[in-house]
């Protein structure tokens, strides 16, 4: 039978990852798509190198229009990042009528709504699983596998340059600094790593999920974002004098009032699955209504686990490339004629627990102020810790967990805390997740 021919845009880690596991496992691969699968034209700007990576037997070009304008290829792998030129290329590819699959996160949170209309309007497919959180199956998860559920919340930790440098905080003492280099080099930071520091990355994988988790267009321009640029150790010592760890996590959760979504650091008990992932590793909790909580954990990024995500779209689009267009899996899970635009909540209507850390004069009533402060905004408290204060000084630390309560109530309540005269410093405030 004729191979499907794949045009593979970009040969960096992921590239090279996909083209060795497609040659390495094609015998595997055929046996299970029942056809062979070549990637028989490559771009990179690097055209030497990436010749002699693939071999004689591809043709290798440094202008990626080229690899469009080919009439032969079939499918189009945009590994390139970023929404510059991946987005013009993945573009004309759709125009071109080829099927398209990308790692690409930035890109479908951002001009997504766009590139699925135009996939549809083209009767072609556009497969992301490597988008999201590596080699994890999560797409195939909640676009497919959860499908008969009513999907009520996910939360997950899904940047593991973010992960890693909160477990040598907490497991080394080392600094954010310190720790971040360590991430650079080894390679799990993205090119900018603000963008991993300040939760964007975070941000652009959870709008994915939250989209075909609930139906709803791409909500990243939405979005809820706070890195852990702000977190200082102390925070993370004494989350875990209480029994909790801090994770930055993407949250999405279908609520009577609209959705939540949210990426900024939690506290999560340590006995929870989710608290234990650790270093560079990834993990995506769901809640749905009829299978329960279900969690999905293994590597984010890298190339062999980022190629495997690839790969399983190519065959994807392969088995379903001879079928009825209207049959195909959606883009974003639902029909787009059933896609709902439901509001996507202000931080301000959310609720959650809270971490606060005061810096406060060690002296009568200091306590009581401040909880009589949250007892009259209607705010229970949950656990206290008190530092004993430091030798020869008049000040401490008070750490308070509280109950339930909304961002606008607290936000209320810090304002008042913050002014009274025994309040030393700017109050510290993390969100803390139950996750049950
Ligand atoms: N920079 C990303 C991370 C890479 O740290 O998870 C994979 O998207």
């Amino acid at each position: 039978m004729k191979p499907i021919q794949v045009g593979l845009l970009g040969l960096g880690t992921v590239g090279s990852g996909t083209y060795e596991v497609l040659k390495r496992n094609q015998a595997e691969i055929q046996r299970r798509l029942g056809r062979p699968v070549v990637i028989s034209m490559v771009a990179d700007l690097d055209t030497a190198k990436a010749q002699a990576l693939v071999g004689p037997d591809c043709q290798v070009v440094a202008d990626a229009k080229q690899v469009i304008a080919n009439p032969e290829i079939d499918i189009v792998i945009e590994l390139i990042g970023g929404y510059g030129i991946a987005l013009e290329l993945v573009m004309s590819a759709i125009e071109a009528g080829k099927h398209v699959v990308t790692a690409n996160k930035a890109l479908l949170a951002v001009h997504g709504n766009a590139i699925f209309a135009a996939a549809q309007r083209q009767g072609v497919m556009v497969g992301y699983e490597a988008a999201v959180a590596g080699g994890i199956p999560i797409i195939k998860s909640l676009r497919e596998g959860l499908s008969a559920n009513r999907i009520e919340w996910l939360a997950g930790i899904i940047n593991g340059t973010t992960n890693f440098i909160l477990t040598e905080m907490r497991e080394k003492g080392l600094s954010f600094d310190v720790a971040l280099k360590e991430a650079q080099a080894l390679g799990y930071a993205e090119a900018d790593p603000t963008f991993d520091i300040q939760g964007i990355d975070a941000a652009h994988k959870v709008s994915i999920m939250s989209a075909i988790a609930f139906g709803i267009p791409m909500p990243f321009a939405k979005a809820y974002i706070e890195g852990i640029t702000q977190l200082q150790a102390e925070d993370i010592e004494f989350a875990k004098q209480l029994g909790y760890r801090i994770k930055l996590l993407g949250i999405s959760k279908k609520t009577a009032h609209g959705i939540e979504l949210r990426v900024h650091p939690s506290l999560v008990s340590e006995k929870s699955l989710i608290a234990n992932v650790e270093g560079a590793m990834n993990a995506v909790m769901v809640k749905a209504d009829a299978v329960g909580t279900t969690l999905y954990y293994g590597k984010g990024a890298g190339g062999e686990p980022t190629a495997s995500a690839v790969i399983a779209d190519l065959v994807d689009i392969a088995r379903l490339s001879t079928a009825d267009a209207a049959c195909r899996v959606p883009y974003l899970a639902y029909q787009p004629a059933a896609i709902q635009d439901l509001p996507v909540l202000a931080i301000d209507d959310v609720e959650t627990c809270h971490y606060l850390r005061l810096g406060v004069a060690d002296q009568a009533g200091v306590l009581a102020n401040v909880t009589g402060v949250l007892a009259e905004c209607g705010i229970s408290i949950d656990a206290m810790l008190q530092q004993p204060a430091a030798h020869g000084l008049d000040q401490t630390e008070l750490i308070i967990l509280t109950h339930v309560a909304q961002e606008r109530v607290m936000n209320a309540a810090i304002q008042k805390i913050q002014q009274l005269p025994t309040v030393l410093k700017p109050v510290i405030r993390i969100r803390k997740e139950d996750l049950s």
